[in-house]
């Protein structure tokens, strides 16, 4: 291992971590210390490839915290049981890089970062869905390289997102968030596609519909699509805030788009793979009026051909859940999934995980994904 690329901190600790890149915030260090724990943590800005992450595990290794940019395998897991290891920490909330059934047979508990990207997600969602519907990266690139010669009534014009409909695609913690966003700012009307109906934010939006209608103006409307098509067909906007599994990967595709308003505004921060974007690309070649926001891509950090040419399109580099408070949040999250499993304490119970970023966190992992398979306690 050499030294300028990994910094080292307590090394008497009684149990070993390895980090493979290196965190924002001082919190989760200091919990892990706390834990006892030696962190050795990789500096390197590349990151590191499979064979250096087998090398780092080792022959000792309790516990590790890898990247959603890193494919935990079953490989990887079998090397950190051989070393002794119980516990890997995802940074982050999506886990499609993590093989759980791998790490549930070597007896690794897996945690992730639910409850600090939503409100960060939610928002970078709402500002690319505004910055597709209104053209502001080819209306930045257009000032920028000097073409502004002043006022004129037909210059960008663009969609209003007001009273239009809005179509959720996913309606979890971060859809849900979103939504509200743009219903209660927007007085967007709402249908949403989703595994399992959401009553609250059926119940949030209708009591919003009352509060309008009591002040004599047109109340907002929120419904289930049963279909995703449907959806597709009606809405103005389109936001991904799904999982991606076998079912979701493509889940927007040729055929799909083909169903959407020529004018519609797609965006999504959800999993690059949800879209087809070759397809995109090829729709938004022959449909200059739809418009697109993205956070994240297929084949990150790669572009299909043919994307970063198109005017339609706002890109941007998978920073939706980048907020310093969140990003911090999800390294204290993942601090006390592994500080907690190698203490042998429980998962905490709650949905509600900001206890976890107060000075004295629950002596709880936060978020265990196989914790039922593995029999971790509550
Ligand atoms: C996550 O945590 O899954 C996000 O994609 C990180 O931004």
């Amino acid at each position: 291992m050499s030294t300028n690329q990994w910094k080292v901190h307590h090394p008497t600790g009684r149990f070993r971590v390895v980090v493979t890149r290196n965190l924002p915030g001082e919190g989760w260090l200091r919990i892990l210390q706390q834990a006892d724990c030696r962190v050795e943590i990789c500096l390197s800005p590349e990151g590191l490839s499979k064979q250096e992450i087998l090398a780092a595990l080792g022959k000792a290794c309790d516990a590790a915290i890898g990247q959603l940019t890193e494919t935990w395998d079953a490989d990887l897991f079998a090397a950190l049981k051989t070393a002794g290891g119980r516990v890997y920490g995802n940074y982050a909330v999506g886990f499609n890089n993590v093989d759980l059934a791998a790490a549930t047979r070597n007896g690794i508990a897996v945690g992730n970062t639910p409850g600090v990207l939503t409100e960060a997600t939610a928002e970078l969602a709402v500002a690319l869905t505004l910055a597709a519907a209104r053209r502001l990266g080819e209306s930045e690139r257009f000032l920028r390289s000097g073409k502004f010669s002043g006022w004129q009534p037909d210059l960008f014009l663009g969609e209003l997102l007001w009273r239009k409909t809005l179509g959720v695609v996913g309606a979890g913690r971060i859809g849900s968030t979103y939504a509200r966003m743009l219903v209660q700012g927007h007085e967007m009307n709402l249908i949403y596609y989703s595994p399992r109906s959401n009553p609250e934010l059926e119940a949030e939006v209708t009591a919003f519909g009352e509060y309008l209608k009591a002040r004599g103006r047109e109340p907002v409307t929120c419904r289930r699509a049963a279909h995703l098509d449907e959806l597709l067909q009606t809405a103005d906007v389109v936001s991904l805030h799904t999982i991606l599994n076998a079912e979701t990967r493509h889940l927007i595709n040729a055929r799909c788009l083909s169903l959407m308003k020529p004018d519609a505004v797609l965006v999504n921060t959800s999993r690059g793979p949800v879209i087809d974007e070759t397809a995109l690309v090829a729709h938004c070649r022959t449909h200059p009026n739809f418009r697109v926001g993205l956070d994240v891509f297929e084949n990150e950090p790669e572009l299909a051909a043919g994307l970063a040419q198109l005017e339609n399109v706002v890109l941007v580099p998978h920073i939706a859940s980048a907020t310093r408070w969140t990003r911090e949040g999800m390294a204290v999250l993942t601090a006390c999934n592994v500080a907690a499993i190698l203490q042998n304490h429980g998962v905490w119970p709650e949905a509600d995980i900001r206890p976890f970023l107060s000075e004295n966190p629950p002596q709880a992992a936060p978020s265990i994904l196989n914790a039922r398979e593995l029999n971790v306690k509550k």
